[in-house]
């Protein structure tokens, strides 16, 4: 293993017991040693999402074998390698996937979920894109098969997830209608690319839809809510259309018609990127760098950094998230890293 001079411990943030946010506080622990394809990553920038919040209540276990330290995505500088890594090398600044250990000074990242930082952002910026890059690349484009001219409805488009799956769709040639919660938020989803952004608590997405398509429906629904929006999401389908399913803010279950689904010869998917092996990731990185890492570099997508938090108020990122306020992502900045 190639590493610069090193700490033996770092400060993270932990948890004891799963709880609100204030079970969050600072901890040490010794530094995590990378694998042969493995990568230490001094981190400048974790992002928070989510599945953090299910995880910090206990919801949402690690997969076996990944740190029990929040964080799915940093970004930083590489300050060890393994024996087998020959695409990175010390002092590079990466992006990058990861299944967990991303709240904590440094962290250990396989080398295929490495990205480059995109040029012309920071590596704060770059921490906020590698969670909803690969779960939107993946859904959108491999599982609903998303073509120029195609037309996608995303739900909870002011979320990480919907901020980075508008302006997918639209830098694909896609037109895109977007479903938020407020008036506010809806005027966000146009800015970033949405032709129409419906208000779910004034408006009827289903009947929104079928006017702003003619009745035809869109082509690829994403959706994070589940439960009665499933029914409502095959209505909005077009003949051959697809349901991408990639939470359940609602509820896991539906009552599903499926003469609908055989009529107009729908598909109804999903998928959950975190326990996908290493290899997939690693795919789902290439085709990153080859399609997307060019819209964010001619800034034809850009990151939505609502709000940056120090490690150590992580607490109160998550409290901002549980809020359900912000509009994009919500950024940690490590003290210790250097500018
Ligand atoms: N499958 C995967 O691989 C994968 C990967 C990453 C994340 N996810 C999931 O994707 C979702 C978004 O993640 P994120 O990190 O982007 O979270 P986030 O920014 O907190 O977004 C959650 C969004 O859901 C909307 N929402 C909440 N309750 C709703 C309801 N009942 N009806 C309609 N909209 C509702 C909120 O918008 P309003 O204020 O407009 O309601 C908010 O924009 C999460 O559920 C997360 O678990 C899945």
């Amino acid at each position: 293993m190639a590493a610069t001079t090193l700490p033996a411990e770092m400060t993270v943030i932990e948890f004891a017991a799963p709880g609100g946010p204030d079970v969050l506080r600072p901890g040490r622990r010794p530094l995590p040693v990378p694998g042969d394809d493995e990568v230490l990553i001094r981190v400048h920038g974790a992002g928070v999402n989510r599945p953090d919040v299910l995880q910090r209540l206990g919801k949402y276990p690690p997969p076996p074998g990944a740190p029990d330290i929040l964080g799915l995505e940093v970004a930083g500088v590489v300050v060890a390698v393994g024996r087998s890594v020959d695409r990175w090398r010390l002092g590079d600044d990466v992006c990058a996937l990861v299944a967990g250990g991303g709240y904590a000074e440094y962290c250990v990242a396989p080398a295929v979920q490495c990205l480059p930082v995109p040029r012309g952002w920071t590596l704060l910026e770059a921490a906020s894109i590698p969670e909803s890059h690969f779960t939107v690349w993946t859904n959108v484009f491999e599982r609903g098969g998303l073509r120029p001219g195609a037309t996608l409805l995303v739900h909870g488009g002011s979320s990480g997830i919907g901020t980075t799956a508008i302006q997918f769709g639209r830098a694909s040639g896609a037109t895109v209608l977007a479903t938020a919660g407020s008036a506010e938020k809806c005027a966000a989803c146009e800015r970033l690319g949405a032709s129409r952004a419906i208000n779910y608590r004034r408006e009827d997405f289903v009947q929104v839809v079928k006017d702003a398509t003619g009745g035809r429906g869109v082509d690829v629904v994403l959706d994070m809510v589940g439960g009665d929006y499933v029914p409502r999401n095959i209505e909005c389908l077009a003949v051959e259309g697809r349901l991408v399913q990639i939470a359940f803010l609602k509820s896991p279950k539906a009552e599903v018609d499926l003469s609908q689904v055989m009529r107009r010869r729908l598909i109804i998917t999903g998928s959950t990127l975190r326990p996908r092996s290493v290899t997939e990731k690693g795919a789902i990185a290439q085709s990153l760098r080859q399609h997307v890492w060019p819209w964010l570099e001619q800034k034809a997508v850009v990151p939505v950094v609502f709000q940056v938090f120090p490690m150590r108020d992580a607490a109160e990122a998550h409290r901002v998230m549980e809020s359900g306020v912000h509009i994009g992502k919500l950024v940690l900045q490590v003290a210790s890293a250097t500018p």
